[in-house]
């Protein structure tokens, strides 16, 4: 469901980071939402764009959200930063999180650039359930890393800046070169961080690090490259997915009703049950431990290991 918000704020943090905060027009409170969560920004002409909430999740009242300036982008950000003034209304979708905390007693964040904005609540949240937590924040520069100073000025030694031109890359080998069994990490940043973050605990125990990406991850070849047939449960109607259609598109087809908005795999909006099946899971969101689970799958992106899925649709 979209509902319409107002600017009620909008502010620089940082170099190319501007902050908005987003309230009801009538003062009515919003959907609740928990640390690792984004909402989808319907900008004009239906252009939509997720951004982290990284404000306070106990205010029901207001969303915050912060925004880079993508000079390459496909005019989201400029849109934000150029035109969108205090006062004006947008379109806001979601709170959607699949990026959450789980319950752990220690935490190693790591951030690169905007990539703080998810962890923030995180850090909030993990400070408040008296974790043992430490964030190592990386960027260009110490001005381009919004909320950076707040973060060292309110946690002290808990936190690590290293702007890139001060201190050079992010040194994972001492962060992350001998496992801990008993600490979950979290990152968010660009994919070269990512991936790197990603073999650096390659030889940490499983399910220890938790990952969110602003742009889909490079995927290899889909494990079949013949048709395949999904069954529509609930519609009892089937339909015979090609190698060049989408199961989401396919489904559509067959009058299947699914939200999407990103169609990378990425925002999480076309998350569709599987009830049979093994797909062949190509989203960047979910979890080693979630895809062998085979219970859910996203259908931009993901296709079918198996001759036949069965979704609930
Ligand atoms: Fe974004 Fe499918 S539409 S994950």
């Amino acid at each position: 469901m979209v509902v319409t918000l107002e600017v009620s704020a909008k502010e620089t943090v940082a170099e190319g980071v501007v902050t908005l905060t987003l309230t009801h027009p009538a003062g009515a409170r919003l959907p609740d939402w928990t640390p690792g969560s984004h909402i989808e920004l319907v900008l004009p002409e239906g252009t939509i764009r997720h951004y982290s909430l990284c404000g306070n999740r106990w205010d029901a009242y207001t969303y915050r959200i912060a925004v880079l300036r993508e000079p390459l982008g496909r005019g989201g950000s400029s849109y934000v930063h150029d035109a969108l003034r205090v006062g004006d209304r947008v379109g806001v979708g979601g709170p959607r999180n699949h990026f959450p905390l789980v319950p752990s007693e220690k935490y190693l964040f790591i951030a690169g650039g905007i990539g703080i904005t998810p962890l923030l609540p995180k850090v909030r949240q993990a400070e408040l359930l008296g974790a043992d937590w430490q964030l190592l924040y990386g960027g260009r520069t110490r001005a381009s890393m919004a909320f950076a100073e707040e973060l060292a000025a309110a946690h002290g030694e808990r936190v690590r800046i290293a702007p890139q031109d001060e201190c050079g890359l992010l040194d994972l080998v001492s962060w992350l070169g001998t496992p801990r069994p008993d600490t979950k990490v979290y990152c968010c940043g660009p994919a070269p961080l990512l991936a790197a973050v990603e073999a650096a605990c390659a030889h940490w125990p499983p399910y220890t690090l938790r990952t969110e990406r602003f742009t889909a991850a490079d995927r290899s070849a889909p494990v079949r490259d013949t048709p395949f047939e999904v069954e529509l449960r609930r519609t009892g109607r089937t339909v015979t997915v090609t190698p060049e259609v989408s199961v989401l598109d396919a489904v559509r087809r067959v009058g299947a009703e699914v939200l999407s908005s990103c169609e990378q795999g990425t925002c999480g909006t076309c998350l569709t049950p599987v009830l049979q099946g093994r797909p062949d899971h190509r989203d960047s969101i979910l979890a080693d431990h979630e895809r062998a689970a085979n219970t859910c799958m996203f259908l931009c992106v993901s296709r079918s290991c198996d001759d036949r899925l069965v979704l609930d649709l």
